[in-house]
């Protein structure tokens, strides 16, 4: 699969996820199978305007290649301006238009999942973006409508085409379902058929490798982009990519899980302040551990637990 010109190994995207898919969390993805990463969405206005924190959010490392940067706003040129400074500062491979947060902070600006009420602005966002950055593809993320009685996946679909976009990744709900009902991968298939130039990635719900064939079968969309399926569960994306190159399934065993808890709170701590791995810590492995027999046991000790050295022991007591 190609986005643009850059090649793409296995059709495995890690979603972008705000306060999940931060650089620990998208290096262990990595490791594990995903091709493609995205980092969290960041405000077109936080790069414009040099905001510390957004800028921090953007950071990446080679190895995280191919890596997008996505990023949300309501206004065309500074949609714009924003990805042409990400790209001039940061070099990612793919930057990428948010036209599906639901969340009303968002919305109310007109940022987001609000542009599906207005698709003059998601043309226009779109066409000054692309044209604002020659040098990696522009792609969109976005949801089905704003609402079941507005569902506008064919009209969108033609005007990202025209707008010059490389790839549409279509997460299978409406705006007003929030996270709620499941994802129709039917629609998936409906802008699969309307868009014939460019790849379709479908999102919603992929929790296994079951979910990924039916998804496939049913859309017969060019990639497949998961997110919650992730959370404490990385090797998701191996497990797929087993199943593509040889149709096998290999079971991960705890041992390995663990390594990986001991990895990951290795990672938070090469890159996140002392003052956010604990919490992002417990975050994490709550996760993680669903998979340990005596998870709950193991939970309540690490949620009360206030160093990360204390959070490091449970996890060398579990066997
Ligand atoms: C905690 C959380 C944060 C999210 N943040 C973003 C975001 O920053 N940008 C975005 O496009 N989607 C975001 N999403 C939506 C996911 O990318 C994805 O579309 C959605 O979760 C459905 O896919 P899934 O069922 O595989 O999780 C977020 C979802 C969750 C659960």
């Amino acid at each position: 699969m190609k986005i643009g010109n850059i090649n793409i190994k296995y059709p495995l995207f890690l979603a972008p996820m705000s306060g999940v898919t931060d650089q620990p969390f998208r290096i262990i993805c990595k490791k594990y199978g995903a091709s493609v990463v995205y980092t969290e969405f960041v405000s077109a206005d936080g790069i414009i305007r040099e905001n510390v924190k957004t800028l921090d959010m953007v950071k990446f490392d080679d190895f995280e290649r191919p890596i997008g940067v996505q990023i949300f706003g309501n206004d065309p040129d500074t949609v714009a301006e924003s990805a042409f400074n990400i790209y001039n500062k940061f070099k990612p491979d793919i930057i990428d238009i948010n036209f599906g947060c639901p969340v009303p902070k968002v919305t109310k600006k007109g940022g987001g999942s609000a542009a599906l009420k207005n698709l003059e602005l998601m043309r226009k966002i779109a066409s000054n973006t692309v044209n604002a950055v020659k040098d990696v593809p522009i792609t969109v993320k976005m949801r089905a409508g704003w609402d079941y009685n507005n569902i506008i996946i064919n009209d969108a679909g033609i005007i990202l085409e025209e707008s010059g976009v490389k790839a549409i990744t279509l997460h299978a709900r409406t705006s007003k379902q929030m996270y709620k009902g499941s994802a129709d991968w039917n629609m998936i298939g409906e802008l699969k058929e309307t868009v014939k130039s460019i790849p379709i990635i479908g999102n919603g719900d992929i929790t296994s490798i079951d979910d990924y064939k039916k998804l496939k079968k049913i859309s017969k969309c060019d990639g497949v982009m998961i997110g919650r399926g992730s959370l404490g569960k990385p090797w998701i994306f191996r497990d797929i990519v087993s199943f593509i190159k040889s149709e096998q399934n290999e079971k991960i065993c705890l041992s390995e899980i663990l390594s990986i808890c001991f990895e990951h709170v290795s990672l938070l701590k090469k890159y996140k302040s002392n003052k956010v791995v604990i919490n992002l810590s417990k975050k994490h492995l709550s996760y993680y551990i669903k998979s340990f027999n005596n998870s709950s046991f193991y939970r309540k000790e690490i949620m009360k637990s206030e160093t990360i050295e204390e959070i490091e022991s449970v996890l060398k007591s579990i066997n």
